[in-house]
């Protein structure tokens, strides 16, 4: 029997893995803790919001006492903590939001966690959701090991790494029980439109300009999003801990590639003669300190707790594609408002 408290479970990846713990374990009690940051969005647990054994909490995790008073209420056995400023864009024009949630809010909710437990760690997991950032930037050969140094480059994964450090420092420091994953790149449905995957489908559906960074040729290892999920799912029960996982998709795509498989698909769905989406993409002014090239080495994963992604890329996009044409609502929904204020300042139109 579990308790859990979810960080950032109305984001993206957090939706998922929500809706996963609800569904798969109905005697585990899950509190999901959020702050409906532009990036989250209740509508994305839209089909869970009534199951017994699952609440909601509207809150930030930089807010010590709030968290200190859900320990006291709730007696979590495990943390799922999710919740993040992700976009690299915005990291670079508002790093201190990063920092913000990432480092003082991770150090924060491991405090609350830390007085909460009061050294009883037994049947104790706070695992943290990392990502492959952390890492750096690789070449055109190689690959990130979990042993790999840390080399952020971006606001964002400066952030990250520091909250990665802070989780292995509380292991160390206090025997603090923490497992961490790093991940590549997701894609999937809920998957918010300032992202290169649903901002191009957003704007082939709607015929704008499908911008490029650059010269389009940063590489990038795509998984499924519930893959992703699936794997925290296997680390939280399986995996050792102090340990760290990395989750990867063996996938890499140039993003001109990928873009170039996304418009073919999308033609073939939309009934638009071949060739015509592709007439959209457009290269504009490359992303600062842009990362080229991130691949992650899975092996740890698949030798020690037999994880491998189930989808293949080509059919992970085709359902992806479907779910966004399914659901226009959802889309024209998070793309009102202060979405157009942060398209026009971030692609200068
Ligand atoms: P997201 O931006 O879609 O969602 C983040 C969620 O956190 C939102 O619901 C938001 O409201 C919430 N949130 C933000 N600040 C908060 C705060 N101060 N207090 C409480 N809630 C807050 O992010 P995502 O893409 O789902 O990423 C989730 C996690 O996975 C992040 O930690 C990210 O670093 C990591 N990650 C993401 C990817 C990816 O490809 N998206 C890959 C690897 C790792
Ligand atoms: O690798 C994991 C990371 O993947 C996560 O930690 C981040 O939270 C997540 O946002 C993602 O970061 P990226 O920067 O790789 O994702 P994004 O979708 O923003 O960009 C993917 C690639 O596409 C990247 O090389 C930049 C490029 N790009 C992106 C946008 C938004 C473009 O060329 N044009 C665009 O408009």
């Amino acid at each position: 029997m579990h308790t859990i408290l979810i960080t950032g479970g109305a984001g993206f990846i957090g939706s998922h893995l929500t809706r996963l713990f609800v569904t798969k374990y109905p005697n585990y009690k899950i509190v999901n803790l959020d702050k409906l940051t532009y990036a989250g969005n209740l509508e994305n647990l839209k089909d869970v919001e009534n199951a017994p054994n699952y609440t909601f909490v509207k809150g930030d995790i930089t807010d010590l006492s709030l968290l200190r008073e859900l320990f006291v209420q709730y007696k979590f056995t495990g943390v799922l903590h999710c919740a993040a400023e992700s976009h690299v864009d915005r990291s670079i024009t508002d790093p201190l939001a990063f920092i913000n949630t990432n480092v003082v809010g991770t150090a924060s909710l491991l405090q609350a966690a830390k007085e909460g437990w009061n050294g009883q760690y037994d049947e104790k997991i706070f695992y943290h959701i990392s990502t492959d950032e952390v890492y750096g930037s690789l070449g055109k050969e190689g690959f990130f090991y979990e042993t790999t140094a840390y080399d952020p480059r971006s606001p964002y994964s400066a952030s990250k790494a520091s909250s990665d450090h802070i989780v292995r420092a509380f292991y160390h420091t206090y025997h603090f029980p923490v497992k961490i994953s790093n991940c590549s790149n997701n894609y999937g449905p809920f998957h918010f439109p300032e992202k290169l995957i649903p901002l191009c489908i957003h704007n082939i559906i709607n015929n704008k300009p499908l911008p490029i960074y650059g010269k389009g040729e940063n590489v990038r290892d795509w998984l499924y999003v519930e893959d992703h999920v699936r794997a925290i799912d296997t680390i939280f029960h399986k995996g050792k801990i102090g340990e760290t996982y990395n989750i990867g998709g063996h996938n890499e795509w140039t993003n001109i590639d990928l873009v170039k498989e996304l418009c073919r698909q999308m033609d073939e769905k939309l009934g638009r003669e071949k060739g015509t989406s592709e007439k959209l993409i457009t290269y504009v002014t490359d992303r600062a300190g842009h990362d080229l090239r991130y691949a992650i080495d899975a092996t740890k994963l698949k030798n020690e707790l037999d994880w491998l992604p189930s989808l293949q890329f080509e059919e992970g996009l085709s359902k992806t594609i479907d779910w966004y044409l399914n659901n226009k609502e959802w889309l024209d929904e998070v793309t009102s408002g202060n979405y157009q204020k942060y398209y026009n300042k971030q692609y200068g139109v």
